[in-house]
Order: structure tokens, then sequence, then C-alpha cells
């Protein structure tokens, strides 16, 4: 089976996608004439290869005729898809839907739910390494993995790291090599070391930038347009259901959550992350930054069980995981 994820695929579709959800579709029907193209539907309808989106969870019942596929919410919510690579569907266009259909369904249905949804992602070496040692991690994936960050950013309202990435990479957090409007910018910083550094991080200039820090830190940054969100500090960390409430307060319902391993490890650990983006480089380190850092279990049933699902980005692989039930 063919699952590369193509950096030609057709990425308007999905941005179509994202605002006809945005504007409360309950149904998606992808059909391809020229290029592939997204529309609102009626549950029922589809036609020549078009591939329908369900968005109401529940299943949906019977085959669409003529659709090439049927995507189905599992009972938890989320997606559960199922798309067969058959001559009728494009391959290229096939894999672009299993990654980014999930994230952009999940993302719905969390928000019309009053929820939120978090997608995290890690780029890791095959020995599970997110950095050196010094923390020197540009770049261990490939262009093709930041054209799918991008894509990512794309679909959902917020883009969030914690305050070593902030610190260590001063990344800018916007989309800059696909289509599609930037997300706003959020780092987490419970002791309030974004403060301390001399540097204007890029991610704190400008509109858009949402801090959050302990509860007794009175900084202000010099940018007046970022926003100070106080979060009561709970053993040393802030809550991530917390951090949730606030930003969904904010209007922000769906997060990208790009790392490092502290800010991915804790709301791992808080059951937060709705679905996890695990790419892995062809290349091994032999030391350096783990891509996590949770607490020791003392038998592997009691590790987190996920399911799986992978693409291809430019010889690297995409692992799409979600947390069994
Ligand atoms: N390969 C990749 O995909 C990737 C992605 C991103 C980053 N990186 C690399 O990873 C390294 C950084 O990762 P890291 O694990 O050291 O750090 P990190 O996750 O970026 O940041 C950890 C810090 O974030 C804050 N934080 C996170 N969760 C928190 C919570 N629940 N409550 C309060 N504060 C919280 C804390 O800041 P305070 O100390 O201020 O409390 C904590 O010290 C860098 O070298 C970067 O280049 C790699």
């Amino acid at each position: 089976m063919h699952c590369n994820l193509s950096d030609s695929l057709p990425w308007s579709a999905f941005l179509q996608a994202r605002e006809l959800l945005d504007a409360g579709a309950t149904a998606l029907e992808f059909a391809c004439e020229d290029t592939w193209t997204c529309r609102a539907a009626s549950p029922v309808s589809g036609g020549a290869k078009a591939l329908l989106a369900e968005v109401e969870p529940g299943t949906v019942s019977g085959a669409v005729e003529g659709a090439t596929a049927v995507y189905r919410t599992g009972t938890d919510g989320l997606p559960d898809l199922r798309v067969p690579t058959t001559s009728r569907l494009d391959a290229s266009f096939a894999t672009a839907v299993r990654v980014y259909l999930p994230v952009l369904i999940g993302a719905a249905l969390a928000k019309r739910a009053g929820q939120s949804f978090v997608a995290g992602h890690v780029t890791q070496t095959l020995d599970g390494r997110i950095a050196c040692e010094n923390g020197q991690s540009q770049w261990i994936g490939n262009a093709a993995d930041r054209n799918h960050s991008h894509r990512m950013r794309a679909l959902l309202e917020g883009v969030m790291v914690g305050a070593n990435t902030a610190l260590h990479d001063d990344p800018m957090l916007t989309v800059r090599h696909v289509d599609g409007a930037d997300p706003r910018r959020i780092v987490v910083s419970g002791r309030g070391r974004v403060f301390t550094d001399e540097r204007a991080l890029t991610m704190m200039s400008g509109p858009g930038c949402e801090i959050f820090v302990g509860a007794t830190h009175e900084e202000q940054p010099t940018d007046e347009s970022v926003r100070v969100n106080r979060v009561e500090n709970i053993d040393g960390q802030l809550p991530p259901a917390s951090i949730l409430a606030a930003l969904r307060a904010s209007g922000i319902h769906s997060i990208y959550l790009e790392g490092g391993a502290g800010i991915l490890s804790s709301f791992l650990q808080a059951q937060a992350i709705d679905l996890l983006q695990i790419h892995i480089a062809s290349m091994i380190l032999g030391a350096g930054l783990p891509s996590l850092r949770l607490p020791a279990v003392d038998h592997v049933d009691d590790g987190m069980h996920m399911h799986m699902d992978h693409a291809i980005l430019d010889g690297h692989v995409l692992l799409t995981c979600r947390q069994q039930s």
C-alpha cells in the first residue's frame, strides 16, 4: 500500500474542510474533478470518487453509493477512519485524508462539545532522542516533516511549546511553508523562565501570544499585546486541564503541542493528548534528550497502549497514535 504523505497533496481541500467545519458543517464530501475539493454534504449524498466524512458522533449506517470510502466517528467521538486505497481513490490523497481528517474532525467535535482537542507532535531519532545532550535539535526531521508541521498549525487554533523549547529554539510558530492562517502562539513556563531571558523571544512579540506562568509570578512582557495567564501551581506543575480551560475561555479549543519532552510528557501523563504524532527520522544519536519523560512502571501491561496508523514522509515515518481506551 502506498502511504506517502506527498508535498504535492491537494492542500486547499483541507483548508476548505476546516472552513466548512468552522461554519458548522455536519458532513463533508471530498470530490475530484481536476483536483480534490471539499464541500458540505448531506450525510447520505456522495458521488463518484467522493469521500464522505460524517461529523456527528455515532455510526454512519450503510455505505454511500459511489463513495470510495466512508469515514465514521468512533464511539468516543474521535475519528475511526477506514480509507481503503483503491484504484478509484488516489493513494496520496487517501494518505493525506488519513493523517489530517482525524485532526480536523477531532477539533470540530471538541469545539462543538465545549471541550479541547490536543494533537501532540514529536520528531525523534530511531533511538528515541529529540535533541543532542546540549539541546541542539535542528534538524532531526526533514523538510517534509516541517511542511507537515506547518499544515498542522494551519488546521488548529493554537500552537504550544514548553519554556525550554521557546528559550533554546526561539521558534516563530507561524505558517510559512504552506497556505493557511497563523495559529495563536502559546508558551508554558511554570517558573516564569521565559521572562528571565534578555532576548525578546520571537514568539512573544506581537499579538496572538499567550504565556502561562504560575500564579505567583508578577512579571509582564515588554510587549503589552502578549497575554499572561496566571495559573495555580499544583505539585510544581500547572495542571494541563487548567491551561486548556483558560485557553477555551480565550476561544482556543484546538492545540498543536509541538514539544519538547517536558510539556509533552506533562500533557500525556494528565491524559490531555487526544492524538500523538511521532515522526521517526532515519538517524541514531546514541545519546541526547529522550522524547518523553514519564514515571516508571513495573510491568509492560501498565504502559500506555496505543492504536497506530502510519504514513511515509520522504523516507521518514509519521505515526499517528491514539491511546487505547
Ligand atoms: N525534536 C523535536 O520534535 C523537538 C520539539 C521541540 C523541542 N525540541 C528540543 O527539545 C528541547 C526542549 O525540550 P525539554 O523537554 O527540555 O523542555 P520543554 O518541554 O520545551 O520545556 C519544559 C519547560 O516548560 C515548562 N512546562 C512544561 N510543562 C509544564 C507544566 N505542566 N507546568 C508548568 N510548566 C511547564 C517548564 O518551564 P519552567 O522551567 O519555566 O517552569 C519546563 O521546565 C530543546 O532542545 C528543543 O530544541 C525538540
